[in-house]
């Protein structure tokens, strides 16, 4: 995926012409997953909106939309971002890590490894946002007590209640041993 060439997407149903659609969309260029992209794409879209529909990357989950159970994820320039509110062009320069940039050749991120080794999940909705924000953690602090990770993985919500091991997860992936 060197270039990317990324579809303007109308509203669904819309009737609106092709005109309509020029004047809706720019140019935009970042850096997804370490490669740089562009293409025309309507700003006001939803990042979440153009990672999951124009380059098929199913990692960032739609949960609720609206900014608030973290399972539309994503790292932008290193920070944790819910990319459900964030518009696309507001990442236009930047550079964008979804769950698969993690994972690049397939060769699974510790992070990942160690949720599969501590069975860090039920349904696994919640695992994508979950995983983006261990890894900016680990980033900040690679050896986080019990509390910090808490804290950090505080507004990501799991409706399976899978929050303990998860977070055993996180403290394998730093090099704790999780007290059980
Ligand atoms: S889907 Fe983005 S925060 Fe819930
Ligand atoms: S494992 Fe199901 S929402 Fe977290």
């Amino acid at each position: 995926m060197p270039r990317a060439a990324f579809r303007a997407r109308l509203g669904a149903g819309s009737a609106r012409g092709g005109k309509e659609l020029a004047l809706a969309s720019r140019q935009l260029r970042f850096v997804l997953n370490g490669r740089p992209v562009q293409g025309e794409v309507d700003p006001t879209r939803s990042l979440l909106d153009v990672l999951r529909t124009d380059f098929a990357l199913k990692g960032p989950k739609y949960g609720c939309g609206k900014g608030q159970c973290g399972a539309c994820s994503v790292l932008v320039g290193g920070q944790v971002a819910r990319a459900c509110v964030l518009r696309a062009g507001r990442v236009a320069g930047q550079e964008v890590t979804t769950l698969e940039g993690l994972a690049p050749d397939g060769r699974l991120h510790p992070v990942q490894q160690a949720f599969i080794d501590r069975q860090g999940a039920q349904c696994g909705y919640c695992l994508n946002g979950m995983v983006i924000s261990a890894v900016a953690l680990l980033r900040q602090d690679p050896a986080p007590d019990r509390a910090r990770v808490e804290a950090a993985l505080r507004d990501n919500l799991c409706r399976c209640g899978t929050h303990r091991e998860i977070v055993a997860s996180v403290l394998l992936a730093s090099g704790a041993q999780a007290d059980d």
